[in-house]
């Protein structure tokens, strides 16, 4: 069943909306993804927004990169004025995507901004197809002891509650519009694993999991569809300590040689997923056991081009 066929179906069922309401919803949510003959999905006229939050550096730029190479109109956030403006304006560089980007200045943890955000793209475009929770940052500190108090704030406030909020701002006006998918970013520790250095991020991580878990089970029976997006280990500045340099270590060197990426292949694939989705509950996970399989097998032979 398509997308929009659930969605009207749902509609209908729980929200007891008359034909023609549904029919004026579905342009602004569904518009935009018309699906071609050939199954692909296709941009279009009329289409709502993706937005995405942390868009101006790292993965969260190359998703919208991704999305804006697919067609669709981009709203992206982050908390530096300055940056917000040469993302959009390095984005709006790209064929076809003059605009297609908004760059708007927003602290995840201000869910009055991050309710602005909402507000803004769907007075612009009418409506916001897919929302990616992707704003995140790395601890500055090694071990627990060593963080201060702002530290475990900034960590928890912007990993955990700045998805909440999204989440939150986003699955209401998605209720309210009629369907929409909402996408959250697992990191290291999401599926419990420990490394020395990591554990707030980590601990932050496992817990976007189970909210992302919780979350997709409310709206089980709703249009909305929640889902996961597991990116793996990707060369950006969240991988950088504050003096802006990569460990330097021999255990971090091979890990990123094996299993390190660009973060625009990664992006390319997750757009790609996130686009053709119909279903609640969508895990997608970049590093399958399969393609560390078969990078273990290259290693010794194939210099992988990290950028670095
Ligand atoms: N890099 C990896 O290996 C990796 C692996 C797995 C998962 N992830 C996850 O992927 C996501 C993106 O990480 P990244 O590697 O792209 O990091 P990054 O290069 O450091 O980019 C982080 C982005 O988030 C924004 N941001 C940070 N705090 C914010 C806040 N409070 N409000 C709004 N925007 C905020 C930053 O912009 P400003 O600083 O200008 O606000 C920037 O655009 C994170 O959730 C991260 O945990 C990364």
């Amino acid at each position: 069943m398509h997308l929009s066929d659930r969605l009207r179906e749902r509609s209908s069922r729980k929200y007891d909306l008359t034909d023609e309401e549904i029919e004026r919803r579905m342009d602004v949510i569904c518009g935009s993804w018309a699906e071609s003959e050939d199954g692909e999905i296709d941009g279009g006229d009329g289409m709502g927004a993706v937005v995405v939050t942390g868009g101006s550096r790292g993965f969260g730029y190359a998703l919208a990169q991704a999305f804006l190479e697919q067609g669709v109109v981009v709203v992206l956030c982050g908390r530096d004025t300055a940056r917000i403006e040469s993302t959009t304006a390095s984005l709006s560089m790209l064929p076809g995507a003059l605009g297609r980007v908004t760059g708007l200045v927003c602290d995840v943890y201000d869910k009055v901004a991050v309710q602005a955000v909402w507000d803004e793209a769907t007075a612009r475009f009418g409506g916001v197809d897919v929302w990616v929770n992707n704003a995140g940052v790395r601890q500055s500190g090694d071990a627990l002891w060593d963080l201060d108090e702002e530290d475990v704030e900034h960590v928890v406030r912007t990993n955990l509650l700045g998805v909440i909020f999204g989440s939150q701002v986003a699955m209401t006006g998605m209720l309210r519009q009629g369907g929409g998918q909402i996408f959250n970013v697992e990191g290291f520790g999401s599926n419990g694993r420990l490394h020395r250095g990591l554990n707030l991020y980590g601990t932050s991580k496992r817990a976007v999991a189970h909210f992302t878990k919780a979350l997709m089970h409310e709206a089980t029976a709703t249009p909305v569809c929640v889902g996961l997006l597991r990116p793996g280990m990707m060369v950006t500045d969240l991988l950088r300590d504050s003096a802006g340099r990569f460990p330097d270590t021999e255990q971090f060197r091979t890990a990123l040689r094996i299993v390190g990426d660009r973060p625009l292949p990664v992006a390319r694939d997750m757009v790609r997923r996130m686009m053709a989705n119909r279903k609640n509950g969508a895990h997608f996970v970049w590093l399958t056991p399969r393609r560390i399989g078969w990078r273990l097998l290259q290693f010794p032979f194939v210099r992988r081009d990290l950028g670095l």
